[in-house]
């Protein structure tokens, strides 16, 4: 079934992926200069930022030179202003080492990557398998084995599951398809079950109310 579920999943994301501009040319900087941007904004918001700061410092050291009024001003508007910090300080880094590393232990020693950017750039980057959980593959992964243990609890769960069906290839599509399937598809509010690419292995469809899924504790 694993098998099933991420050939299924990657065949949906060849065709209908969404095109996004750190999609294009993956590799190190943009994909964690666009991960970090994602942190906590969304996808829309995000574009336009990652277009400027691309053609205005399209690598590592050309970021590392910036300026740190020029570069918060250039952040303005994506807020939680330590991540533009920590973004200066991580480009500073990089370019002192000579590289982004790619394993998610050394991703996770720079400032500003914690586990979820540590894992989408070792997947997405440098195509390592890593197991990559935000707020829409929770979703889909409590969706599709009809969880009834509740956030924020079940996180550890959420993540065994979400290892359990993550392929040894093409890792950082997986990702990237659970991040668009989430997005696009399994909404939180309307899930567009007939148009899922996983509906046949779904608890959560099979049950009847997917929508019902992740369960949240009660404040
Ligand atoms: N959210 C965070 N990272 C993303 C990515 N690589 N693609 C789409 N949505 C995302």
């Amino acid at each position: 079934m694993p098998d099933n579920i991420s050939a299924a999943l990657l065949s949906w994301y060849d065709a209908n992926a969404r095109t996004l501009p750190w999609r294009s040319a993956p590799g190190p900087y943009r994909t964690w200069l666009s991960e970090v941007m994602l942190q906590q904004t969304q996808v829309a918001t995000v574009i336009p930022y990652f277009e400027r700061f691309t053609a205005r410092w399209p690598d590592f050291e050309s970021l590392a030179a910036a300026d740190d009024a020029d570069l918060m001003s250039a952040w303005a508007g994506l807020g939680y202003y330590a991540r533009a910090r920590n973004l200066l300080a991580c480009a500073r880094e990089v370019a002192q080492r000579g590289a982004l590393p790619d394993s998610e232990a050394e991703l996770r020693t720079l400032p500003g990557i914690g586990g979820y950017t540590a894992a989408a750039i070792a997947a997405i980057a440098f195509g390592r398998r890593a197991v990559v959980v935000d707020a829409n593959v929770e979703r889909v992964v409590a969706r599709l084995f009809a969880l009834e243990e509740a956030l924020p609890g079940a996180k550890p769960r959420i993540h065994a599951l979400a290892d359990s069906i993550t392929p040894q290839e093409r890792a950082g599509d997986f990702a990237q398809a659970m991040m668009d399937l989430g997005a696009t598809v399994c909404t939180a509010r309307a899930p567009a079950c007939l148009a899922c690419p996983l509906r046949r292995a779904c608890a959560g469809f099979a049950g009847g109310a997917p929508e019902r899924f992740p369960l949240k504790a009660r404040k």
